[in-house]
């Protein structure tokens, strides 16, 4: 049988889609490559992973892939226990009791759980915002939420497509940066830009010389991190700027506290860290091709939380810390909710709590991996939980 157009997976043990699935992302194989081809037959890969994630109707993201759980391609904290919510929500308790503004924008809410946990736990929020990228996944956010929440908690809930002109609260965003669109570069004496070109079967990788942006950007980071060497390949994130600029803009008195996976700069940019930290996953395997299977498999890249530091203050946003997310949670009590939770439940039930308590928390789990920053504009917050500086954090 002839390989579809975009699927051949160069040898990888990846379980094929079905004739549904590969007719989906068909389209969007025909989508990119028209893109190539009005674009001299190369498209930054930037452009491409945007296409793959976000195109309408067909990407990742904005089509119709299950994309989160078991029977998804990947879990992440609000999908593997409402302890987490429990967590943030009882941390957005305590700055609303500061003087915060008890309202929250949530950025990409995934299918909607963390929004459901929260208000779950703050029955007396005034209001809960969702921004999305995706229409498929706004209308997934509505039907799960009108289900699990009553009437008059889901009347609390606004979806909006654009940042409010002016809005008081706590911003969250789990795992949302590290589903931006990156630029791929690759060092060979001078820095060269990864891009996609379409060879009439499948899409491949072609090199070309970076824009200034780009090159400017990478002469900053080896200012501070050194020298990289030949053969290196590393990811540049230059959406981070305009979002906290945009964020900021809006954000008039706000606390923000953004989760995702990630390093400091020196870290990210360690000599020894020469593939970079693209990472894709399809259900549930993690590989590193992303030129496969377009449409039906997540495409990330973990975030520089220096550079994210540095926009949000060169925005007028304070920082108020990075703590790994195992001191965030420990810190917001993860272990006393769970413990109480707990009395009472027959042993299965206590033996799957402790063993979500330790996905979220363990440092070989996401206790370490995944960082928390916190963020806030006009606003005087103590947050003792970021305080603490774990190893790395
Ligand atoms: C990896 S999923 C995480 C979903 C959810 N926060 C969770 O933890 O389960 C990334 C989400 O971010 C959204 N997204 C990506 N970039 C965004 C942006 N710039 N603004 C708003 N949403 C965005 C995607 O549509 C998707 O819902």
């Amino acid at each position: 049988m002839d390989i579809p157009r975009g699927f051949d997976s160069h040898g990888l043990e990846l379980p094929p889609p079905d004739a549904e699935a590969i007719a989906y992302s068909t389209r969007l194989v025909e989508a990119i490559v028209t893109r190539i081809e009005n674009n001299s037959g190369v498209i930054g890969f930037d452009e491409y992973m945007h296409m793959a994630l976000y195109e309408p109707g067909l990407g990742y993201y904005s089509g119709s892939a299950i994309k989160f759980g078991a029977l998804g391609d990947f879990v992440t904290a609000p999908e593997i226990s409402p302890l987490f919510g429990n967590c943030v929500a009882r941390q957005a308790a305590a700055l609303i009791e500061q003087g915060c503004a008890a309202r929250i924008l949530e950025f990409g809410a995934g299918s909607g759980k963390l929004c459901g946990h929260i208000m779950d736990a703050l029955p007396d929020l005034e209001q809960y915002v969702i921004l999305d990228l995706s229409a498929e996944l706004k209308q997934r956010q509505q039907n799960y939420l009108s289900k699990y929440l009553d009437a008059e908690q889901f009347s609390k809930i606004e979806w909006i497509s654009g940042l409010p002109e002016s809005f008081d609260g706590i911003v969250l965003a789990n795992e949302v940066l590290d589903a931006m669109p990156v630029h791929l570069l690759y060092r060979q004496r001078e820095w060269q830009e990864l891009g996609v070109s379409y060879d009439g079967n499948r899409f491949q990788w072609q090199s070309f010389e970076p824009g200034e942006p780009v090159v400017a950007a990478m002469r900053q980071i080896e200012a501070v991190v050194g020298e990289l060497p030949d053969d290196y390949r590393c990811e540049l994130n230059l959406n981070l700027k305009p979002w906290f600029a945009a964020l900021a803009q809006s954000c008039q008195k706000a606390a923000a506290i953004i989760i995702d996976y990630g390093y400091e700069q020196s870290e990210y940019y360690h000599p020894t860290r020469k593939r970079g930290t693209l990472d894709c996953y399809y259900q549930h395997r993690l590989h590193f091709d992303p030129l496969i299977y377009p449409g039906l498999q997540d495409i990330t890249a973990f975030i520089d939380f220096d550079a994210c530091a540095d926009a949000a203050e060169a925005n007028g946003f304070e920082i108020l810390g990075l703590v790994p997310q195992q001191n965030f949670l420990l810190a917001n009590g993860l272990l006393e909710d769970a413990q109480q939770q707990s009395d009472g439940q027959d042993t299965h039930a206590q033996l799957a709590l402790s063993q979500q308590v330790k996905t979220l928390s363990m440092p070989d789990e996401m206790g370490q991996m995944f960082k928390v920053l916190a963020l806030q504009k006009n606003l005087t917050l103590d947050m003792p939980a970021m305080q603490r500086r774990g190893p790395g954090g």
